[in-house]
């Protein structure tokens, strides 16, 4: 079953049955070494979940669940290896959304949910995205609407020593280190344990994305249509591009932006759009976290 949260819709199964997560992996067509979220309907599933949940995670899931964060914590004897790829520890995250906690309290256990897509592709943020993407291989998809935050959680490392960021979301690093006191780091693309957040080449539209500056933007485009280039633009400002297949712009740097990325991109596919140029927003926060989306879907790092 598909069902919509505050970031993206996320496809879930019984997080402590081995048969329905394999049907999960299945309808993803993902690797089994790669581990899922498992989502609660309150901080009750630190307890159940993780060993000896820290200081650290009882004061960040306080300050911010439900929300768009996932805490990664040594996991306990009630996660099966299935959710976490083989790895001794786990993804925990309570959703801010409505439907998503009406499910998963009615449901009465962890619900382990990866986003609705195919491997590899881009994130849905819609019910006509989750069944473009599986088509018959969810049964049900529970209709919310469009997401509030529109890209996947921030990751937080819980489990080593220094509080990292493996992905990051709308919930910022200064915002996770002023809760807990003490700075958290970033690890580098693609280092540590595997996790498919972290591949370059993720959320990937088929066409091919460009990250281009303001400046820059009108003569890039010129060059690819005069030779016969579909282009798509992205941009934070207001602007005028001749020949453009589509144009979303006046995106801002932080949270518009976030909500509108995937839908434009999907629809950039549907336009069969060869280019997508991209102006990227400036700043700190959820601008890293768009950068960060950016870069993965132009397939570099
Ligand atoms: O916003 C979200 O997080 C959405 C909604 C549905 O909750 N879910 C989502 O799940 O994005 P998924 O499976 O597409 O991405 C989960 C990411 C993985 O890419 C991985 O980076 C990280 O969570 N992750 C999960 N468990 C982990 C673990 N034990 N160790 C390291 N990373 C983990
Ligand atoms: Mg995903």
């Amino acid at each position: 079953m598909a069902f919509p949260t505050e970031t993206v819709y996320g496809l879930g199964a019984a997080a402590e049955r081995p048969t329905a997560l394999a049907r999960l992996f299945h309808a993803k067509g993902r690797p089994r070494s790669h581990p899922v979220i498992v989502h609660g309907a309150d901080a009750s599933l630190l307890e159940r979940y993780s060993v000896g949940p820290g200081r650290d995670a009882r004061a960040l899931a306080d300050a911010f669940w439900p929300g768009p964060l996932t805490l990664v914590v040594p996991r306990s004897r009630h996660v099966p290896d299935e959710v976490t790829g083989g790895q001794d520890t786990v993804g925990l995250r309570v959703p801010d959304h409505p439907i998503a906690l009406a499910l998963i309290a009615g449901f009465g256990g962890g619900v382990a949910a990866p986003s609705a897509n195919r491997f590899g592709r881009v994130s849905p943020t819609s019910a006509e995205a989750v069944r473009a993407e599986l088509g018959e291989r969810v049964e049900v998809v529970l209709d919310g609407g469009a997401p509030t935050i529109g890209i996947e959680s921030t990751v937080l490392d819980l489990s080593g020593g220094e509080p990292t960021i493996l992905r990051p979301g709308a919930v910022s690093s200064s915002q996770l280190a002023r809760a807990l006191e003490r700075p958290v780091g970033r690890v580098a693309r693609d280092a540590g344990p595997r996790a498919p957040g972290r591949l370059a080449v993720h959320y990937s539209p088929d066409a091919s994305v460009e990250l281009v500056s303001a400046d820059g933007l009108a003569t890039r485009a010129a060059e690819l249509t005069s030779a016969g280039g579909r282009v798509a633009v992205l941009s934070p400002e207001p602007v005028s591009v001749d020949r453009a297949v589509l144009v979303i712009d006046g995106l801002g740097h932080g949270t518009g932006y976030a909500r509108e990325l995937y839908a434009a991109l999907r629809q950039s596919d549907h336009l069969a759009v060869d280019v997508v140029l991209a102006v990227p927003p400036t700043g700190t926060d959820i601008a890293e976290a768009i950068v960060d989306r950016l870069r993965r879907a132009t397939g570099g790092a």
